[in-house]
């Protein structure tokens, strides 16, 4: 028997019980005439205690060879401990050893394995089991199984029905480049990985399975941030028989669940609902973070014709009234608008305009815009006394994601995005296209299985790009969590879709044959939806790095720098699959 209780276990009900304890050293702290060491394990800390009055000399002696993140059994009395820690749940006890086994040595790790630790990002990736003894990454993982246990539950308990799919595919069109994998046995063939299950998940409703979900893996072969790893996560969920409303209600239900379960959270309303337009016009982002206000007031109406030849020749002209700011100096405002110059962000400039505690403002254009104008700025903007508002022009599209990124700036300097409120909110009636303005194709702006809205296909040749879709997205502060649509269950339809995407028929049976067969043969209503489960995990546990809540992650650069992936493949394997390299 290696442990009679885990290293988080005892308390002072179980003084004078003989106890062992399996664990890694954390600290020793040799006094001479007493030793301590702090052994631990996944559920905590507990000291024990080697002293000249009451051990044999020898276990002393073996205590005093004993490194950091040795691994040991102990056996010994549980006894009060002298000088308690109020901090740990064992600190009322420890343990007197009367018998200790080294069950395997240590090298001296190559950083401290405390919370806060002196080790950098990339040593503890290659290190990444022993980053994993930490409490905050250690903390992470069970706060994750958590959160998949609790969703396993609600889903099982409506009715959802867990299928298992392949890795070994043909390309799911989900917007980003495959990961591919050379067959053996079919010389000159590649595998697909999953971009997501989507026309599984879609076969499963043909074959009746009515409520399908799967925490699954789906694999992406995109530029990676915080938020996107290249292999990630995904709660994936297929409904028969339901329109847009019943998903939107079936899945507000698992968030609400998740928020109650995991967060002690009772949201009771309904989850607000916005429409992408609504979303691009307010906040100039499809994923707003709502915690807070900020929204985009246009205010081209109130700033042409006024000889600023700037604002004269925007196509659009907006700004957002930042709470209490008025106090910034001309300084910071300065680095304020070296800030939004800087390439990633790219406007022009910033004019802006601060409103005193007196009522009146004083801006940086007062050469062109009077008292009068100003308070304009301030009506549309929603600025009271004491606020910055700041302006940016150009053209729409650009000039909205410009004002979004110093949106979420200054949010973010000025403590707004409290990792403790939670604010979800629909995002509706997407687009269902999207221009590619570098080829000048329309592709599908979820995928090209989601249905247009009813009534909308004749504008499919005329207008292709107002066409919206039965798609929407789950967004919890700021961050886009889920995204689903209902589905096109119809060949004919489907067909069409194929067509205005640019494939040819023969193209669209190469690749999507077997979906368009299956439609054939009764393939219901469906639709569905899939939560990033990363995401979701690092969101509800107030952060927004998805790597942070993964066992063993990739590398801005996509590499396993732990296990060194990806490496190069010997010659034979090369020729067994028949590939040469052209390097
Ligand atoms: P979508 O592509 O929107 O939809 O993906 C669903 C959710 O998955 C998460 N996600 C990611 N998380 C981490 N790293 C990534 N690289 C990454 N890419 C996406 C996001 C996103 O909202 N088959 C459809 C779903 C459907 O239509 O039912 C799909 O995959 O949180």
């Amino acid at each position: 028997m290696y442990r009679s209780h885990t290293c988080g276990e005892l308390r002072e009900s179980d003084i004078n019980k003989m106890v062992t304890l399996s664990g890694w050293v954390q600290t020793i702290r040799d006094k001479g005439f007493v030793i301590w060491v702090d052994l631990r394990d996944r559920y905590g800390i507990t000291q024990l205690v080697f002293d000249e009055d009451r051990s044999f000399s020898v276990l002393l002696e073996q205590a005093r060879s004993l490194g950091r993140e040795f691994v040991i059994q102990v056996s010994g009395n549980v006894i009060e401990r002298a000088s308690k820690n109020p901090n740990i749940p064992t600190g009322t006890i420890e343990i007197l050893v009367t018998e200790l086994i080294v069950l395997n040595e240590s090298l001296l790790p190559p950083f401290t394995i405390e919370d806060k630790t002196d080790g950098g990002e990339d040593i503890r990736m290659k290190y990444r089991y022993l980053d994993i003894r930490r409490n905050p990454v250690k903390n992470n993982l069970i706060f994750r199984s958590k959160v998949a246990m609790e969703v396993r539950k609600y889903l099982s308990e409506q009715g959802f029905i867990e299928v298992e799919t392949p890795y070994l595919i043909k390309s799911t069109p989900e917007g980003a480049r495959d990961f591919v994998v050379p067959s053996r046995m079919n010389k000159g063939q590649f595998y697909a990985l999953p971009q997501s299950p989507q026309t599984f998940k879609q076969l499963l409703m043909v074959g009746g399975m009515d409520k399908y979900f799967q925490i699954v893996k789906c694999f992406r072969d995109e530029d990676l941030r915080a938020d996107r790893q290249p292999e990630f996560t995904q709660i994936d969920c297929e409904m028969a028989f339901v329109g847009q409303e019943d998903i939107l209600n079936a899945f507000e239900g698992l968030t609400k669940h998740l928020l109650k379960e995991i967060k002690g959270v009772d949201y009771t309303n309904a989850f607000p609902r916005m429409t992408y337009d609504d979303a691009m016009a307010t906040y100039g982002n499809d994923k707003p973070d709502i915690r807070f206000g900020m929204e985009f007031g246009e205010l081209n109406a109130v700033t042409q014709h006024k000889d600023f030849g700037v604002f004269n020749k925007a196509e659009l002209v907006i700004g957002i009234a930042v709470p209490e700011a008025n106090s910034y100096t001309r300084k910071e405002i300065d680095k304020l608008v070296d800030w939004v110059k800087r390439p990633q962000v790219g406007a022009l400039g910033m004019i802006y305009s601060r409103c005193n505690d007196d009522g009146t403002y004083k801006s940086s254009v007062d050469k062109f815009y009077d008292q009068d104008d100003l308070a304009k700025w301030a009506g549309i903007t929603g600025a009271k006394p004491g606020d910055l508002i700041c302006v940016l022009s150009g053209d729409k599209n650009r000039v909205r994601t410009q004002l979004s990124a110093l949106r979420m700036e200054l949010a973010e300097r000025l403590g707004l995005r409290d990792p403790e409120e939670f604010a979800p909110l629909w995002i509706v009636d997407f687009p269902l296209l999207e221009l590619d303005e570098e080829t000048g194709h329309y592709h599908a702006m979820h995928h090209p299985f989601t249905s247009p809205k009813p009534g909308q296909l004749g504008l499919l040749d005329s207008d292709p790009g107002a066409v919206k879709a039965n798609a929407y997205d789950l967004v919890l502060n700021g961050n886009e969590i889920g995204g689903g649509s209902i589905r096109i269950h119809d060949k004919d339809l489907q067909s069409t879709m194929f067509k205005h995407l640019g494939f040819t028929p023969e193209e669209a049976k190469a690749q999507f044959g077997f979906l368009m067969d299956a439609f054939q043969y009764g393939a219901p209503p469906h639709g569905g939806i899939a939560f990033g489960l990363d995401r979701l995990v690092a969101i509800l546990g107030g952060q927004e790095t998805i790597r942070d809540f993964i066992a063993f992650p990739k590398n801005n650069s996509g590499r396993d720098v732990m296990i060194d992936a990806p490496a190069p493949i010997d010659e034979e394997q090369l020729k067994e699959l028949n590939l040469k390299l052209d390097l």
